[in-house]
C-alpha cells in the first residue's frame, strides 16, 4: 500500500513527500567543500611546508644563496610563489603566499555553474532540493542572504556572472601549474640532489602531475570555456574556421558532461597534493625516488 505522507508545512526546510535519498548529495557537498575550505584555511594560516627543499641535501655554490633555488615540489595553494618570484615588490609581505593564490582559484570554483547549484542547496538550502521546502539557512541567515531568489541580477549573486573572467585567470594558473609538475621532474639539480642529475621520478612528481591533469580537465570541461569554443556562434558551417570550431565544441562537450565529476576529483586532487608535500615536507612521510 502506497505511504501516504503528511506535511504540516510546505515551506519548512526538509519537508517533502519525496521518499528516496535526497539529502544524501547535499549531505555529503556540505561535508566535502567544508572540510576542503577548513583545511586550505588552515594550511594558509600555517604559512609553513608547503614545499619540499630537502633542505639538508642543498649544495650552495659560493656566493648563491638557497633562496634563488628552485624546488622540485611546491604545493599547488601556493603556486605561484610570487613573493619569492618578485621578492624586492612584496618585501613587506611576511604571510604564506597562499592568501595571494587562494582568491583566485576560489573565485574560478565559487563561480562555477555546477558548484553554484550544489552550494546553493548545501549551504543555504533555499530548497537544499527539488521539490523540497527549505527556509535560509543559518548561514544564509548570518551572510544577509535571507530574500527571496531572484536569480543572479542583484548584489551580490550578480558577481556570479564573472564567471567567464575567472575562467581567463584559471587558464593562466595552468600554465604555471603545468610548470610545476614540470619542476617535479626537471627541478632537481639545483637542490643538490645526490647524483646530481636534474631529471627525477618520485612519487611526489607523480601526484603533482596528476594535480595538472585532473586540474586541466576540470578547468577545459568549463562551460564558459564550451561558449568560447563555438557555443556563442549562430552558425557553424559558415567558414571552415567555424566548423573547426564546431568540432572542437564537439570535443569538449564530451568532457563538459563530467564537469561534476572532474570538480570534486581535482578538488580532492589538490587537496591531497598539498597534504602529500607538507608531510613531506614536515619529515612525516618520505617522498620516494622511483628512478
Ligand atoms: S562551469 Fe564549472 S568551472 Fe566553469
Amino acid at each position: 500500500m502506497a505511504k501516504t505522507v503528511v506535511i504540516q508545512d510546505i515551506n519548512a526546510t526538509g519537508a517533502t513527500e519525496r521518499n528516496d535519498g535526497w539529502w544524501v548529495e547535499p549531505l555529503m557537498v556540505l561535508g566535502g567543500l567544508g572540510l576542503f575550505i577548513v583545511y586550505a584555511t588552515w594550511a594558509a594560516i600555517q604559512g609553513e611546508f608547503y614545499a619540499m627543499e630537502k633542505v639538508e641535501e642543498i649544495i650552495i655554490p659560493a656566493g648563491a644563496n638557497a633562496a634563488e633555488f628552485v624546488r622540485p615540489y611546491l604545493s599547488p595553494i601556493c603556486s605561484p610563489d610570487l613573493p619569492r618570484w618578485f621578492p624586492e615588490l612584496f618585501s613587506w609581505y611576511q604571510w604564506s603566499p597562499a592568501f595571494l593564490i587562494l582568491p583566485f582559484p576560489g573565485a574560478f570554483r565559487a563561480t562555477c555553474y555546477y558548484y553554484r547549484k550544489a552550494y546553493y542547496r548545501s549551504f543555504f538550502t533555499t530548497p537544499a532540493a527539488c521539490s523540497v521546502g527549505g527556509q535560509p539557512s543559518p548561514l544564509s541567515k548570518l551572510l544577509g542572504f535571507t530574500k527571496k531568489y531572484t536569480g543572479e541580477t542583484q548584489f551580490p549573486m550578480y558577481f556570479q556572472n564573472l564567471h567567464r573572467f575567472t575562467f581567463y585567470i584559471a587558464a593562466l594558473f595552468m600554465v604555471i601549474l603545468a610548470y610545476d609538475a614540470y619542476q617535479g621532474f626537471f627541478g632537481w639539480e639545483h637542490i643538490g640532489y645526490a647524483d646530481g642529475k636534474n631529471f627525477h621520478v618520485g612519487v611526489g612528481s607523480l601526484v603533482i602531475l596528476g594535480n595538472v591533469v585532473l586540474l586541466g580537465l576540470y578547468t577545459f570541461s568549463c562551460h564558459s570555456w564550451r561558449h568560447l569554443l563555438a557555443g556563442k556562434l549562430d552558425c557553424f558551417s559558415c567558414s571552415d574556421f567555424t566548423s573547426k570550431r564546431f568540432d572542437a565544441w564537439k570535443r569538449q562537450s564530451f568532457l563538459n558532461e563530467h564537469h561534476m565529476l572532474f570538480a570534486w576529483v581535482s578538488l580532492i586532487w589538490v587537496g591531497f597534493t598539498d597534504l602529500y608535500i607538507r608531510l613531506c615536507a614536515m619529515g612525516i612521510w618520505q617522498d620516494r625516488i622511483l628512478f
